[in-house]
C-alpha cells in the first residue's frame, strides 16, 4: 500500500494542468470521494493496525498536497486568459488574417465596370488637368457658358486654359481625336468643381463617362444600354425613366432617373412618411445622357453624315449612395474607419 501512495504521490507532483479539463481531471482522481485518493483512505480501514498509523500519516499529507495543489492550479486558471490555456479545436476554421478592404468608392467603380465590359466597352483613361479646348470648347460649350466661369471651375496659374477637369467628358474628345469610329469606351476618373462642400456636394468626386461612337447608333442603343445598366446596378426590377434635359455637347439629351431605392417609388415610407430621399417624387436621377451633337463630331474631325453616336456620364459618389442607402457624400472622404470597414 506504501507503493501506492509513493506512487499517487509522484504523480500529484508531475501533474500539469493547462485547462479546465485538465483541472477537472485532478480534481476526479485527487479530490472526488471516488477518486484514486478515497479508494487508498477505503484501503486504509484494510490495514494492519501496526501500519495504520504511518499509513495514515502519509495518506493525510497527500491529501493536503492534493488540495493545495487543487487550489493553486485553480487560482492559475482563473488568472489567465491567454490563449495557450484555452483548448485548442484543431478542425476549426483559421481566422482570417483581414489586411483591409476596398473603399466603398472603388467597389462601385469596379462594378460599373464590369457591367458594361459585358457590353462590349474599352476603358480609357484621360488627364485630370485639362486645357479649355478638350474640357469645353470641342464640347461645344459656347463662349460664355456659366460652366466656364470661376464659381464652377477650377483654374490653376490664373491661367484660363489651365483648369481641372469638371467632368469626365473631356476625355470622349480625346478619344476621338486619335482613334476612328468605332469607339465603345467607358472612362473613369476624378473631376473637380468649386462648389460648397455639403451632405449632397463636394469639391471632387469621380465619374463615369461612356462614348459609343459607330455606323446608325439611335437613341435605341442608348436606352437599352442603359437599362442594362441599371438593372444589373440595382437589380431586374428596376424602373427607369428618361427625362429630356439639355447639355452643350448631344441632341437630344436626357437626364435618367431609377425608382427611389428607399421608398419603392411610392414616394412615402412604410411608416407612412414622406420620402425625404426622393422629396415624395419616387425617381431619383441618376445620370446624363444623350446623342452626340453633330457639332462636337466636327470638332474632332468625324463625319456627322456617316456617323452617330452617344454618351452618358455619371457620378460613382450618387450610384454608390443609392446603392448602399448612404445619405452624406462627405462620410466617402473622411476616412472614417467605422464605415469603411462596412464595405468588407
Ligand atoms: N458631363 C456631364 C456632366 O458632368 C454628363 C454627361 C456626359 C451628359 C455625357 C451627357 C453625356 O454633367
Amino acid at each position: 500500500m506504501q507503493e501506492k501512495i509513493t506512487l499517487l504521490e509522484q504523480e500529484l507532483k508531475s501533474f500539469q494542468g493547462r485547462n479546465t479539463a485538465d483541472l477537472e481531471l485532478f480534481r476526479m482522481k485527487f479530490i472526488s470521494r471516488k477518486g484514486a485518493l478515497a479508494e487508498l483512505f477505503e484501503d486504509l480501514k484494510e490495514a494492519s493496525p501496526e501500519r495504520k498509523k504511518d499509513l495514515g500519516k502519509s495518506l493525510n499529507k497527500l491529501k493536503q498536497e492534493a488540495e493545495a495543489k487543487f487550489e493553486e492550479l485553480n487560482q492559475t486558471l482563473e488568472n489567465s486568459t491567454g490563449p495557450g490555456e484555452v483548448e485548442l479545436d484543431l478542425t476549426l476554421p483559421p481566422i482570417p488574417n483581414k489586411t483591409g478592404n476596398l473603399h466603398p468608392l472603388s467597389l462601385t467603380r469596379y462594378r460599373i465596370i464590369e457591367i458594361f465590359e459585358r457590353l462590349g466597352f474599352s476603358v480609357a483613361d484621360g488627364p485630370e488637368i485639362e486645357d479649355d479646348w478638350h474640357n469645353f470648347s470641342a464640347l461645344n460649350f459656347a463662349e460664355n457658358h456659366p460652366a466656364r466661369e470661376m464659381q464652377d471651375t477650377f483654374f490653376l496659374e490664373r491661367n484660363p486654359d489651365v483648369l481641372l477637369r469638371t467632368h469626365t467628358s473631356n476625355v470622349q474628345i480625346r478619344l476621338m481625336e486619335k482613334q476612328k469610329p468605332p469607339i465603345r469606351a467607358i472612362m473613369p476618373g476624378r473631376v473637380y468643381r468649386n462648389e460648397a462642400i455639403s451632405a449632397r456636394a463636394h469639391c471632387f468626386f469621380h465619374q463615369v463617362e461612356g462614348l459609343y461612337v459607330d455606323k446608325n447608333v439611335g437613341f435605341v442603343d442608348l436606352k437599352q444600354t442603359l437599362y442594362q445598366f441599371a438593372r444589373e446596378m440595382y437589380g431586374q426590377d428596376i424602373d427607369i425613366r428618361f427625362r429630356p434635359s439639355f447639355f452643350p455637347f448631344t441632341e437630344p439629351s436626357a437626364e435618367i432617373d431609377i425608382q427611389c431605392v428607399i421608398c419603392g417609388g411610392s414616394g412615402t415610407l412604410r411608416d407612412g412618411q414622406a420620402c425625404r430621399v426622393c422629396k415624395t417624387s419616387g425617381w431619383l436621377e441618376i445620370l446624363g445622357a444623350g446623342m452626340i451633337d453633330p457639332a462636337v463630331f466636327e470638332f474632332v474631325g468625324y463625319d456627322p453624315e456617316k456617323v452617330s453616336g452617344f454618351a452618358f456620364g455619371m457620378g460613382v459618389e450618387r450610384i454608390a449612395m443609392l446603392k448602399y442607402g448612404i445619405d452624406d457624400i462627405r462620410l466617402f472622404f473622411q476616412n472614417d474607419l467605422r464605415f469603411l470597414r462596412q464595405f468588407g
